[in-house]
């Protein structure tokens, strides 16, 4: 199997073929999420909640991902690797620049960043320098507190436009990717046809381009943990890991996940 590229992602979008993408930090689990046919694997600064222990993404550093974004290159040769810029890492243009380096270099295909049209510069500016940007929209885990917490984002009428218009102007800035984080289906679907490039959802609905889970969240690894849009997938891999890999692989090819339930309105 040949190495999986942002063309790669591009065409399944062309084909109307869900893609798939889980989260991953270490070389064991890459190695596995390669063995189910994950074309993706985001390595998340949601390592802050689920390796670290703490409540929100803001404490996770540059050393902290790429640590263990090296991790996941080194046990992985085909799935596409995306890493996220932290924390205050792309404040400023320059910072994004020397800190998106420093991702491409642990071995990370494209960075991700989270915000809207304030990034345009930014997101452009990658771009030009060969750097493929992924941008996040809807609940962005980094602004958790100016949010007010962990909400379903773009459900009034004037900040479902608000994401619908940030969506267009990162995509014309040359974003390749979107995650799009709970948000209304409606909502999620109406980027997804507007936009040409793929939308990845979580908590977004059935229409978008693909679908991410944090890997905990897909292996049902905290029993305090279980908001909506999560699914564990362990039982239907027969309680090993491979096989909840393979299965969520298989239930988001099929569309059999996510379904509305695991929707917001
Ligand atoms: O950090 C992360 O794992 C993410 C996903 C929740 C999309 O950004």
């Amino acid at each position: 199997m040949n190495k999986i590229t942002l063309s790669s992602l591009q065409a399944l979008k062309q084909k109307g073929e869900p893609i798939t993408v889980a989260t991953a930090y270490d070389s064991t689990f890459a190695l596995l999420q390669e063995l189910a046919g994950i074309e993706a694997i985001l390595v998340g600064d949601s390592l802050g909640n689920v390796l670290q222990g703490h409540g929100t993404t803001v404490p996770v550093t540059m050393e902290h991902m790429c640590y263990h974004i090296a991790n996941v290159a080194r046990g992985c040769q085909v799935p596409f690797i995306i890493g996220d810029l932290p924390y205050m890492s792309y404040a400023t243009k320059q910072q994004a620049y020397e800190n998106a380096a420093k991702l491409m270099q642990a071995g990370a295909n494209m960075v991700k960043l989270e915000g809207g049209q304030w990034l345009c510069d930014t997101i452009a500016g990658l771009t030009e320098r060969g750097i493929p940007v992924c941008a996040h929209l809807g609940l962005t885990p980094q602004s958790v507190d100016a949010l007010g917490g962990f909400k379903v984002q773009g459900r009034d009428e004037s900040a479902a436009q608000q994401l619908i218009d940030d969506a267009k102007a990162i995509a014309a800035s040359g974003a390749k990717l979107l995650v799009l984080e709970c948000v209304p289906q409606a909502l999620a679907a109406k980027v997804t046809q507007q936009l040409s490039i793929p939308t990845i959802g979580i908590g977004a609905g059935v229409e978008c381009d693909g679908q991410v889970l944090v890997m905990h969240d897909l292996l049902g690894l905290n029993p305090n943990f279980s908001p909506k849009f999560v699914k564990n997938f362990m039982p239907e891999g027969d309680g090993s890991v491979l096989g909840a890999f393979k299965a969520y692989v298989e239930q988001v090819k099929s569309r059999q996940f996510p379904t509305t339930q695991h929707s917001f309105n």
